[in-house]
């Protein structure tokens, strides 16, 4: 039986790498949101709208966004691969703030409840638990220290050639932590029917394991 796992959790916490590795022991699909909400402020951004023009924005969304979330984690929009041009931290603050309207909300949860509706997959984000799949079998909230997380954030830059210290990515973070959890719209914040995992002291592999462990449970 295909579940659907819902991870939610501050940026950086490792959720999407994570997700990457249950989607391939599982044979599951990787839905990525934050990569949704980002592809509409660079979208947005190319277009010369600002972060709170709601109904211009969310009529780009309707009419003017082709947007092809493919299973190798590229992300193609009006034929363009923008899936490392919407990683630079600029994209990061401009998707949290485009993030806050309740429009562009309404319109993302409603492609990735379409997404999701056959099961397994594994969606992460800010307000999946509670908003996108109140359904799913498992539900994860997934934390670690923001000095941890800035830590690989910077790293994981590093890989990719995107440029910016650690002092600027932990500042980034926290700004995003308070704006994301404290939004009037779906804010960030643990359910009562998720499993709290703070990967600040585990591995990936541990973490991993560990969400594994509760499909297996599930799936009894
Ligand atoms: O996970 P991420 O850092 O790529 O997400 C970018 C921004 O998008 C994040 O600051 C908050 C927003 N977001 C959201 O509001 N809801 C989601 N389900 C996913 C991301």
């Amino acid at each position: 039986m295909k579940l659907n796992i819902a991870i939610d959790g501050p940026s950086g916490a490792g959720k999407s790498t994570i997700s990457d590795i249950l989607a391939e022991r599982l044979e599951y699909v990787h839905l990525d949101t934050g990569a949704m909400y980002r592809s509409v402020a660079y979208t947005a951004t190319q277009k010369g709208l600002q972060m709170d023009e709601e109904d211009k924005i969310v009529k780009m969304i309707e009419e003017e966004m082709d947007l092809k979330m493919n299973s190798d984690g590229t992300i193609i929009c009006n034929g363009e691969d923008i899936s490392n041009k919407i990683r630079t931290n600029e994209m990061s603050m401009a998707a949290s703030n485009v993030s806050k309207l309740k429009g562009v909300r309404t319109a993302l949860v409603a492609m990735q409840q379409k997404i999701a509706s056959e099961g397994g997959y594994i969606v992460d984000g800010r307000d999946i638990c509670e908003v996108v799949l109140p359904n799913a079998e498992v539900k994860i909230f997934l934390t670690a220290s923001a000095e941890d997380r800035a830590r690989r954030r910077l790293a994981q830059n590093q890989e990719k050639g995107i440029s910016g210290t650690y002092e600027e990515i932990l500042e980034d973070i926290k700004k995003r932590d308070y704006q994301d959890s404290h939004r009037e719209n779906s804010p960030l914040r643990q359910t009562e029917d998720a499993v709290a995992i703070d990967s600040s002291n585990m591995s990936i592999v541990e973490v991993v394991d560990e969400i594994m462990k509760l499909v297996a449970e599930k799936q009894k």
